[in-house]
């Protein structure tokens, strides 16, 4: 979604907050602004809609802007269309202010600010804060009490930065339910929503909690909580020149993501089980003995990841899981009973609906866990126990390696509950490891299937409408293949249990309908082959994502098989997981859309 990016204390401040944007221009946005504060205090301000290079463009045209502190933005439209005039930062008056989230209170604000003869100019919902802001410094001496002021007439969710003219040097930040952080480098300061925007002097992150304000200066930060007092916060270490993250030799990070993942998956698994002893070793402690139920909770393509995992825990483990959409769960007023457990799924650990789910449940008294990718993010602080995915910086919106890293760290969770819950001995435990643990190397083999996909996306790229099926824990990998597929290619796509099919979906089939099968020869492959006969009987053009046996099995029924390499129980949807990103993938770069940022998506969705 949005991102912000503050800095005082740097002569280079408009190159560092440029930088900063387009290191979180895959967080999705469709304007974009910097302001700087000049020598003598004054700010000026460029917007561009669209991308960052539009910014750079007019930055250049007018000779760039000098001055030693400024504040950035990236937007995401929320309120108003994604125009010049809609994009941050806001001025008003002396103020220039970025908005990350939605300001529920900004009607009611807005009428006493025009009552009071303020003038807007854009229809967003944060202009309000600007002028907000403008008035309140000529109410308090302290700059900082006048920005308490204004926050605590705020509804609603929010990271905010602004400069004033009346404090130079001084960068102001506040956040409610949306992610912000200060960080500190030798006589410079900085604010931003994301630790990837900032630069490599960044050497010390101080990571604020909700109701906080702070105002940055040059190597200082003073940081407020929500009744005001002065506040100490957890800080770490700066991700300094390690924590870049390129392209390499891809030509986009999603492929650069997909190849990755033997190493960051193998790298997860071995955070969770101990190879050489075929044992789990939690990176936390958890007590699924203690579980009557386990309640996964997440969005898109984390969620998927949590509906494989119900397969396996249930099987494995005999714990009854239920599976919910983070945006339902937490308005649904969930029935909970003793022994439940909440266990969010998170890359970015800040997306708003499973964050609030989690404080939902920790409220009810709920044991939470969050299974994320970003080790100092919200859900990691919140929740009771923090469980990681090692997939290290997703900058692709559509998620690969984050959810297959998920799958692995989830595979041996069921497999730690099957132990703990008496359902697995030793053998089994080890057997189930062995299965796991093979994942990184079948899926290096199965990244070849690239040629094979290329000429199939060639012809997808031209479908109207694809269909996935797939049957037990291939069902979700079936909902997250045309999740992928939809997302970045724009092609209407669908994911259904085969079983399902008759049941509507069906009527879709016409000749030449694409039709992606996910079909291993497990104990249900002649339940998937004799749907593949109904899609086929109907014209379909049938595509089967099938180990050995079952193409060999499928030879007469499928207009392609896609053969990956044969896999255990666990490493097959991790497997097949490959395949389907691959289609995605090369059916987008067919297509020519914007693969790594696609149209209206944003990587962390931390506004409702
Ligand atoms: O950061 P999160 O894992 O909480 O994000 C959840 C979803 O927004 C995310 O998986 C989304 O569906 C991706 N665009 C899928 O590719």
């Amino acid at each position: 979604m949005c991102g912000i990016v503050g800095v005082t204390g740097r002569a280079d401040a408009q190159s560092v907050l440029v930088e900063g944007l387009r290191r979180l221009e895959y967080r999705g946005y469709d304007s974009a602004g910097v302001c700087v504060a000049g020598p003598d205090g004054a700010l000026a301000t460029e917007r561009a809609a669209g991308k960052v290079a539009a910014l750079s463009d007019k930055l250049g045209a007018r000779g760039g802007l000098a001055g030693l502190s400024g504040i950035a933005h990236t937007r995401w439209a929320t309120h108003g269309a994604a125009e010049e005039r809609n994009a941050h930062p806001h001025r008003a008056g002396r103020v220039a202010l970025v908005h990350n989230g939605i300001i529920e209170n900004h009607g009611a604000l807005k009428a006493e600010l025009m009552a009071e003869g303020r003038v807007f100019v854009s229809d967003t919902d944060s202009e309000v804060v600007a002028h907000l802001f403008d008035a309140a410094l000529d109410q308090h001496a302290d700059p900082h009490d006048a920005w308490r002021a204004v926050i605590d007439r705020l509804k609603g969710a929010f990271a905010l930065a602004a400069v004033s003219e009346t404090a130079p040097g001084l960068v102001f930040g506040a956040r409610k339910a949306a992610p912000l952080l200060a960080a500190l480098g030798p006589g410079t300061g900085y604010i931003a929503s994301d630790a990837m925007a900032l630069p490599e002097d960044a050497a010390t992150l101080i990571y604020l909690e909700d109701g906080d304000t702070v105002v940055v200066g040059a190597g200082s930060a003073d940081v407020r909580d929500a009744q005001g007092r002065p506040a100490q916060r957890k800080q770490a270490a700066g991700p300094g020149v390690f924590g870049r993250v390129d392209k390499g030799p891809f030509r986009h990070f999603m492929e650069k993501e997909i190849h990755e993942q033997p190493e960051v998956v193998g790298r997860t698994i071995a955070a969770y089980v101990h190879l050489a002893d075929g044992a789990v070793n939690l990176p936390a402690k958890v007590d699924f003995a203690a579980m009557n139920r386990l309640l996964i909770v997440a969005c898109g393509t984390a969620a998927y990841a949590g509906m494989v995992a119900r397969y396996w825990f249930e099987s494995l483990a005999g714990l009854p899981t239920e599976v919910d959409i983070a945006s339902e769960f937490r308005y649904r007023d969930p029935a909970f009973s003793p022994g439940d457990a909440a266990l969010f799924i998170s890359q970015s650990g800040e997306t708003a609906d499973p964050l609030e789910a989690l404080r939902l449940c920790k409220a009810a008294g709920l044991v939470t866990i969050a299974l994320t990718n970003t080790a100092h993010s919200t859900m990691a602080r919140e929740a009771d126990i923090v469980l990681p995915t090692l997939a290290g910086p997703e900058i692709g919106v559509a998620s690969t390696k984050a959810f297959t890293c998920q799958l692995s760290a989830l595979a041996a969770l069921a497999i730690a509950a099957g132990a703990q819950r008496g359902r697995m001995d030793a053998q089994a435990v080890k057997g189930a490891i062995a299965d796991l643990s093979a994942a990184p190397r079948l899926m290096g083999e199965a990244l070849s299937l690239r040629q094979g996909v290329d000429a199939l996306a060639l012809d997808l790229a031209r479908s109207d409408i694809v269909l996935f099926l797939g049957r037990n824990s291939l069902f979700p990998l079936a909902l997250e293949g045309a999740l992928k597929l939809k997302e970045i290619s724009y092609i209407h796509a669908e994911g259904y249990p085969a079983g399902e099919l008759k049941h509507g979906p069906i009527a879709l089939i016409e000749e030449g309908v694409a039709v992606i099968v996910l079909a291993p020869m497990d104990a249900l492959f002649d339940k998937t082959r004799s749907s593949i006969e109904q899609v086929r009987a109907r014209g379909a053009r049938v595509i089967a994502v099938a180990d050995a046996a079952a193409a060999v099995a499928l030879e007469d029924q499928s207009a392609l098989t896609l053969v990956t390499p044969d896999a255990g129980r666990l490493a097959t949807p991790l497997v097949m997981a490959v395949a389907v990103q691959l289609i995605a993938y090369l059916t987008a770069v067919h297509k020519g859309t914007d693969v790594d940022q696609p149209r209206n998506l944003a990587k962390s969705v931390t506004v409702e």
